[in-house]
C-alpha cells in the first residue's frame, strides 16, 4: 500500500509516499480501508520534533484519525464493509496511523457511523468534533444560556466549537490573534482581537474554551465569573506546561479549571455527536481538500498556515 512514513523530524517539503506492506489483521484490531482523514495540529508537532521522543514508534506512519470502510476483522462487532471512524488511542504515535491506504486500528478506538455524508466531509470530523464535544459538554457543561468565549478560535477545533455552541443557542465570543482573520469569525456574536492580554478589556463570561493554552491560561482565568469554568484544550500558543503556576493565586476564588484530552472516545459519544450534527444540519468547515498523492502540498499548506478550517485528505475510489 502507499503510505507516508517518517523516520525523524521531517519538513513538509521532504514528505514522500512510500510502498509498504498492508498491515496484517490481529485479534482486537480492525483493518480499515482509509477513505479520508483530516490533518491535525498535533501531527505537525509530531512531524516537526515530537518524533524524537522514545514513546513515538519509529518509523511511524502518522495520522491520529480517519474515516473508512472495514476491510478485515476477526471480531463479530465489525463486518467487512462497515463505515467507521477511528481516532487516537496511540494511532499515529504508538503504532502506525492513517496517512496510508490501509490502517490497522484498535477496535476499542474504532466506531461505526451511519450518517449520510460524503467521505470528504466525514474526514474533517472525528478528532475535531469529538474534541469540541468533549470540551464543551463533558468539561464546560455547556448550556444554551451560557456565554462562551473561545480563545484562539481560528483553527478547525475553534470553528467546530463555534458551530456546536451556536446550534445549542449560546452567545459566543471568539478571539483571534490576527486582525485579518476577524472576518473569518462572522458566525459569532462578538469578535475580539487578542494581543495576549484580555483581562480587564473584555466583559466577563461564564465559560471559556482556551485553545491557546498555557501561554494565556493565567490571563484567561481572570475572564470568567464566579462559578464559571475554563477548559484548556489547545496549545496553539506553543507553551505546553506552566512551571510557575500557582493554583492558589492564579485560579480566582470560585472559578473552575479543567482540561480535555481526546483519548477516550466511545461509541456512545460518537452516536451523540453524529446525531447532533445530523439534527442541526452542521457541515464541517473544510479549509482545503487534497488527494492523497498530493499530501505533501496539504502539509505545506498546514505549515504555512495558508488554510482556514480543516485540511482534509481523500483517497481514490
Ligand atoms: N486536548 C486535545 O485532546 C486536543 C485535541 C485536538 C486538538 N487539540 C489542540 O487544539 C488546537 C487546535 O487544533 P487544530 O487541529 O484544530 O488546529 P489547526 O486547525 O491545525 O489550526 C492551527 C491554526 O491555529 C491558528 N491559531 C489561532 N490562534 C492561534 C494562536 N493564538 N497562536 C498560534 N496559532 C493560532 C494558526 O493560524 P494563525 O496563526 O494564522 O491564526 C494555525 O494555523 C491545537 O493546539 C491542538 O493541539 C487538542
Amino acid at each position: 500500500m502507499k503510505a507516508v512514513v517518517l523516520f525523524k523530524p521531517t519538513k513538509a517539503e521532504e514528505i514522500q509516499i512510500k510502498d509498504v506492506e498492508i498491515p496484517k489483521i490481529k485479534k482486537d484490531w480492525v483493518l480499515i480501508r482509509v477513505k479520508a482523514f483530516g490533518l491535525n495540529h498535533s501531527e505537525k508537532i509530531l512531524r516537526e520534533f515530537e518524533i524524537e521522543n522514545d514513546y513515538i514508534k519509529k518509523p511511524i506512519i502518522p495520522g491520529i484519525e480517519c474515516v473508512g470502510i472495514i476491510e478485515d476483522s476477526l471480531d463479530d462487532d465489525f463486518k467487512v464493509g462497515d463505515k467507521v471512524i477511528s481516532l487516537m488511542g496511540g494511532l499515529g504515535r504508538s503504532f502506525d496511523g492513517s496517512y496510508a491506504q490501509y490502517c490497522l486500528a484498535p477496535k476499542f478506538h474504532t466506531f461505526k457511523i451511519n450518517i449520510n455524508m460524503p467521505f470528504e466531509e466525514l474526514g474533517a470530523m472525528p478528532e475535531t468534533y469529538y474534541t469540541a464535544w468533549g470540551s464543551l459538554f463533558d468539561c464546560l457543561d455547556l448550556k444554551k444560556d451560557d456565554t462562551l468565549l473561545i480563545r484562539g478560535a481560528t483553527c478547525a477545533l475553534g470553528y467546530a466549537s463555534i458551530q456546536i455552541a451556536k446550534a445549542l443557542g449560546c452567545r459566543v465570543v471568539a478571539t483571534t490573534h490576527k486582525e485579518d482573520k476577524m472576518k473569518l469569525l462572522n458566525d459569532v456574536d462578538e469578535i475580539i482581537l487578542d494581543n495576549g492580554v484580555l483581562s480587564g478589556k473584555v466583559n466577563v463570561v461564564n465559560k471559556v474554551l482556551d485553545l491557546v493554552g498555557a501561554k494565556s491560561l493565567v490571563d484567561t482565568l481572570k475572564l470568567v465569573d464566579k462559578k464559571g469554568i475554563v477548559c484548556n484544550t489547545g496549545i496553539l500558543g506553543g507553551v505546553y506546561a506552566l512551571n510557575n503556576f500557582d493554583p492558589i493565586k492564579d485560579i480566582p476564588n470560585g472559578v473552575y479549571l479543567t482540561g480535555f484530552y481526546s483519548n477516550s472516545p466511545t461509541q456512545k459519544d460518537v452516536d451523540m455527536i453524529m446525531s447532533f450534527i445530523d439534527k442541526n444540519k452542521l457541515k464541517p468547515k473544510i479549509g482545503a481538500s487534497f488527494k492523497f498523492e498530493n499530501i505533501k502540498d496539504a502539509l505545506m499548506c498546514q505549515d504555512k498556515k495558508l488554510v482556514n478550517g480543516k485540511i482534509v485528505v481523500t483517497m481514490k475510489g
